[in-house]
């Protein structure tokens, strides 16, 4: 188990919840566009955000990777340790991230599978992946991550939100926990590429 796994795998939710989680919000209110603010600051176990800025306080001068921009939440907690840089990518432009300036975080626009990609996921010890839940996109991440031997922790999220899902994190031979109890109420996993 690396350091990575190892601090994701100790936390508490106690820890978790004591995390002040209010400065983004106030930033950015639902007037700013970004929209969903109020899932942002929910308790561990029920949205993940506080364990994404945690996992982000336990990391300096890396590059994190947000796959599935969306409001731009996940990309602001995985963004708190303005020592990281933060990159999340979608596949279409999110008006609501257009408002959020933070100097740590860059928004991309591209299909995370291409090939453009490939040297941005492997600079990274951390991806979080949330996107179309349907488990044979998420399975086409996974393949491709063992194509390029990218080394760290995959987070997936919602890994019993759908049928699919539930078959995907079933299958996976990789090394992989089940953080839901810290994670999304939906599921929350991390497979370990080592
Ligand atoms: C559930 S939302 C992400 C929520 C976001 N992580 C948050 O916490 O606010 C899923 C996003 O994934 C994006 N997406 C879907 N397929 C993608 C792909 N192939 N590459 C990059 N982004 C993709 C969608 O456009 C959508 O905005």
């Amino acid at each position: 188990m690396n350091n990575l796994t190892d601090t994701i795998l100790t936390v508490s939710n106690s820890i978790l919840d004591s995390i002040d989680m209010t400065y983004y919000p106030s930033k950015y209110q639902e007037s700013h566009s970004t929209g969903y603010s109020q899932y942002y600051s929910c308790i561990s176990g029920k949205e993940h955000y506080r364990l994404l800025a945690y996992i982000a306080s336990k990391l300096s001068d890396h590059v994190l990777i947000d796959v599935g921009t969306f409001n731009g939440w996940s990309s602001l907690a995985l963004g708190v340790n303005k020592t990281n840089r933060v990159v999340s990518v979608d596949i279409s432009q999110q008006e609501c991230v257009i408002s959020i300036k933070e100097p740590n975080i860059s928004y991309v626009i591209s299909n995370i599978l291409e090939k453009e990609n490939d040297n941005l996921l492997i600079s990274s010890p951390f991806i979080l992946l949330d996107t179309y839940h349907d488990g044979g996109f998420e399975q086409q991440f996974i393949d491709k991550l063992v194509n390029i031997k990218y080394k760290g922790v995959l987070m997936l999220d919602d890994i019993y939100l759908t049928e699919g899902m539930r078959l995907l994190w079933n299958n996976i031979s990789l090394p992989k926990h089940d953080i839901t109890h810290i994670g999304h109420f939906s599921g929350t996993g991390i497979v370990l590429f080592e």
